[in-house]
C-alpha cells in the first residue's frame, strides 16, 4: 500500500501549531454586523471590510431580492459565452460613470481583477515595478504574466525611480501600487508614482480595493482623493468590501476594457456574477451617491477609534485609513492578543508571517460606519485591559 503522498502537509500544520500560528476558522453565525455572533459569542466585530455596513442594507437586499425573483440565482455561463446579462452591462456602465472613465469591466472578485489584469496586460518581455507591500493578487498576477518583477521598498518613490532609470526606454513597464495598503492602512505614494510613470512612460496601475467607498468624493477612491484623474491607466476597485457584496472591477480606457474582455483569463474562463449580486452593487452605488453622510460616519468613527488606540500607547504604525493595526512584533504574541480580546468580547484578527513581516505581527482593526460610540469605547476598554495584561502598553 502506498504511503500518504500528502503526509508532508500534516508536518507543516504541526509546525504551525508548534509556533502558535495555527488558526481555526472563526464562524459568523448570522449577519455581518458591527456587533456579531462569532463562535457562539457576541463580540464587537473589528475584522470585517464592511466599511459602510452595506452587507445588510435594506436597499441592497431589496434590489438583490428583486433580481433574484426576476432572473434566478445564477448566470449559467462565463461572460464571453452566455453569461453576460443586461444587469452586468448596467453595472459596468454605472461604475464607469461613477469613476469617470471610458469603460469598466467587472470580475468575480478583486483578486481576479488584479491577477487577471496584470497577467493579461504584461508578457515575459515586460517589467513590473511594484511596491513591496502590494497585495497578493498583484503579486500572483505579476508571476502569471512572466514579466520581470522589480520590487521597491514600501512607498519609496526615489527607489522606484532608481529601478526605472536602469531599464531601457523602449521596454514596456507597469508601475503598480495599492491605493490603501490592507495590512497597514496607509496610502500608496500616488502623486510621486504618477509623476514617475509620466517621466518614464510606464503604465500606471492602482489597486483601490480598500479605498473604494472610503476615500475620495462619494467613495470614488484614492485617484479622486489625490486628484490624479487621467493619470492612472488602470484602476482596480472591489465590490466585496465597502460596496458590501462581491466582485472586483477595472476602470480605464475603452481599449483597455475591450482588451480585457478578450484576454483576461478570469473573465474568459470563470462564470459571471449571479444577477442578484450585480443588482446589489448597483444599489450600493446609489447609496454612495445619495447618502454620502454614511462615509462621513465611517471617518468620524475612524478618527475616534484610532486616537483612542494611540492614547492607550499602542503602536498603530502609519495608518491613514479605517484600517488600524496594533503592531506587537512576534506572531505568537499577536495571536495571543487576538485570542484574549475575543474572550473579552472583541474580534480583531491576529495577522502574522507570511501575510506581514516576521517581526511585524499584529492584530488588525477595522471600524465601520455602523459601529456605535458605545461599541467602540467598549473595544478600547478591552484593548486597554488586555494590552496591560500582556505588557503591550
Ligand atoms: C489590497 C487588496 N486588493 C485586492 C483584494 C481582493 O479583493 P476581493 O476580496 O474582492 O477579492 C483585497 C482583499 O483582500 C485587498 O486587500
Amino acid at each position: 500500500m502506498r504511503s500518504d503522498p500528502l503526509s508532508f502537509l500534516s508536518s507543516e500544520l504541526d509546525s504551525l501549531k508548534a509556533q502558535g500560528l495555527y488558526r481555526h476558522l472563526r464562524i459568523l453565525e448570522g449577519e455581518q454586523k458591527a456587533t456579531a455572533i462569532i463562535d457562539h459569542r457576541q463580540v464587537v466585530n473589528l475584522s470585517s471590510n464592511n466599511y459602510l455596513g452595506l452587507t445588510t442594507h435594506p436597499r441592497l437586499r431589496e434590489r438583490a431580492r428583486e433580481a433574484l425573483d426576476r432572473l434566478g440565482v445564477g448566470s449559467g455561463s462565463v461572460r464571453t459565452i452566455a453569461g453576460t446579462m443586461s444587469v452586468h452591462m448596467e453595472l459596468e456602465q454605472r461604475l464607469a460613470r461613477f469613476k469617470n472613465t471610458e469603460a469598466v469591466v467587472v470580475f468575480q472578485s478583486g483578486f481576479a481583477a488584479n491577477a487577471g489584469t496584470v497577467a493579461a496586460v504584461l508578457s515575459k518581455d515586460d517589467v513590473v515595478v511594484s511596491d513591496e507591500l502590494n497585495h497578493a493578487s498583484i503579486i500572483d498576477g505579476c508571476r502569471l504574466s512572466r514579466a520581470a518583477i522589480k520590487v521597491f521598498p514600501h512607498k519609496d518613490v526615489d527607489a522606484a525611480r532608481r529601478v526605472l532609470q536602469e531599464l531601457p526606454a523602449a521596454q514596456r513597464k507597469l508601475l503598480i501600487t495599492d491605493g490603501v495598503f490592507s495590512m497597514d492602512g496607509d496610502l500608496g505614494a500616488l502623486p510621486g508614482l504618477c509623476a514617475l510613470a509620466e517621466e518614464f512612460n510606464c503604465i500606471m496601475m492602482v489597486d483601490d480595493a480598500h479605498a473604494s467607498g472610503v476615500f475620495g468624493r462619494n467613495g470614488r477612491g484614492t485617484i479622486d482623493h489625490f486628484d490624479m484623474h487621467g493619470r492612472v491607466d488602470i484602476q482596480v476597485g472591489t465590490l466585496s468590501k465597502a460596496i458590501g457584496a462581491l466582485g472586483g472591477y477595472v476602470a480605464g480606457s475603452r481599449a483597455l476594457i475591450e482588451f480585457l474582455y478578450h484576454r483576461a483569463r478570469p473573465f474568459l474562463f470563470s462564470t459571471s456574477h449571479p444577477p442578484a449580486v450585480a443588482a446589489a452593487c448597483l444599489a450600493a452605488i446609489d447609496i454612495l451617491e445619495d447618502e454620502p453622510a454614511i462615509i462621513e460616519r465611517l471617518w468620524e468613527n475612524t478618527r475616534f477609534f484610532k486616537a483612542g488606540l494611540q492614547e492607550l500607547g499602542f503602536n498603530t504604525g502609519l495608518s491613514e485609513s479605517p484600517i488600524t493595526p496594533v503592531i506587537v512584533g512576534e506572531g505568537a504574541l499577536a495571536m495571543q492578543l487576538s485570542d484574549r480580546l475575543f474572550e473579552e468580547g472583541v474580534f480583531a484578527q491576529g495577522i502574522a508571517f507570511p501575510t506581514v513581516a516576521r517581526d511585524k505581527a499584529r492584530v488588525r482593526t477595522i471600524v465601520t460606519a455602523t459601529h456605535t460610540r458605545d461599541e467602540l469605547q467598549f473595544a478600547l476598554d478591552v484593548f486597554a485591559k488586555v494590552g496591560r495584561e500582556l505588557g503591550l502598553r
